[in-house]
């Protein structure tokens, strides 16, 4: 596997690719499977069409790894807490008051499909193609459980971490807990390497970061790989600006994804010399395609030549990026 490999520090060139939101609305095949299913929570616990989806964008541009298809707030969910997606407008929780209502036993019961879900993609996809498990990293998954949906403001949350730091740890303290077993499980059913999504990591002051970011993602990367030797572990701690050389340090992971404001020079400079990145092309080039993608793709390709790379976007892949664009970018990085 190109994927692990580069994992491991190896200069596998050109570098392996695969792109965050791989699957999704932009594929006429996913949209079909999840009107299928109705709506995307049901989409995420059935693991028949959740393994389809995940493995329709392999089967088309031929990614160096599959990300299992589920959400970061499946977890929330599995502990208690009410979720919706409210068509066009994201996710919605009811904004948690209460430890009581978090139950960490009957968790597993009902992420159990995703588990499912790992298995079966692992039994169908080549073998030369990894299979990244995730979850959500603590920080960010708390935002959206304590302010009840996203946007990036997340007012409670930031609120909260000054007027009742306790409370928000104890939150950070059963999701990782949780975090621990799910990603656990993922490794079991299959899962070759994991992934922390800390998207929201860049609203917190340097020292709640601290706290709330890197702690958390430290002890899940540290329970994790005493526990699966060899087991690699990407974190993304999105827009953690000068944070991100400590993150780095202090988390333990294997391998850090950039959004897509960070310079990759900058960060080779400040991280650790042998830093292993994941990024960084933005998904605006993707949806424009032409000279300005191709011009960003290989500029990006030059900052990472001879180092081991993990190519992707900054974020998330956007519903209106055409195919053909994929294809494209596919050849580009597959001729460099
Ligand atoms: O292809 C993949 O990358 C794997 C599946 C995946 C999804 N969400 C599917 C999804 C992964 C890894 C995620 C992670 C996720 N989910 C994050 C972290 C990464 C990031 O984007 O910062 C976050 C913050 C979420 C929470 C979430 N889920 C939001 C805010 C939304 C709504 C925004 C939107 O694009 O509609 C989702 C929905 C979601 N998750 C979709 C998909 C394919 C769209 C749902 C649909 O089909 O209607």
């Amino acid at each position: 596997m190109k994927f692990i490999q580069a994992l491991q520090g190896e200069p596998v060139w050109p570098p392996p690719v695969w792109l965050m939101r791989q699957a999704g609305r932009y594929l006429p095949e996913y949209r079909e499977v999840r009107a299928q299913a109705g709506d995307f929570i049901s989409l995420c616990l059935n693991p028949a069409l959740a393994a389809e989806v995940t493995l329709q964008p392999i089967r088309k541009f031929g990614f160096d790894a599959a990300i299992l298809f589920s959400d970061i707030l499946i977890l929330p969910m599995a502990l208690g807490q009410g979720l919706r997606f409210a068509e066009g407008e994201g996710p919605r929780l009811p904004p948690l008051e209460n430890l009581s209502t978090l139950r960490l036993e009957r968790a597993q019961g009902i992420y159990a499909p995703v588990l499912e879900t790992v298995r079966r993609v692992r039994a169908e996809l080549p073998e030369k193609t990894a299979l990244i498990g995730f979850a959500g990293g603590p920080a960010t998954v708390a935002c959206y459980m304590l302010d009840g949906q996203g946007g990036g403001d997340f007012l409670r949350t930031r609120k909260l971490a000054y007027e009742d730091p306790g409370f928000v740890e104890a939150v950070l303290d059963i999701l990782t807990e949780a975090t621990i077993a799910y990603l656990q499980g993922q490794v079991d059913a299959g899962a070759d390497c994991l992934m922390l999504f800390e998207s929201w990591a860049g609203i917190f002051p340097a020292t709640q970061f601290r706290k709330f970011v890197i702690n958390p993602n430290k002890r899940i990367v540290s329970a994790l790989k005493s526990r699966n030797p060899g087991l690699k572990i990407i974190g993304f701690p999105r827009l953690a600006g000068l944070m991100l050389a400590e993150y780095v340090r202090e988390s333990g992971v294997d391998a850090v994804g950039l959004d897509t404001v960070t310079d990759i020079r900058a960060a080779q400079a400040a991280c650790p010399e042998n830093t292993i990145f994941q990024g960084n092309l933005d998904p605006l080039v993707l949806r424009l395609g032409g000279k300005p993608m191709e011009d960003a793709t290989r500029d990006l390709l030059e900052a990472v030549r001879g180092r081991p790379h993990i190519f992707n976007l900054g974020h998330g892949i956007t519903p209106d990026v055409a195919e053909a664009n994929v294809a494209r970018l596919m050849e580009v990085i597959r001729a460099a």
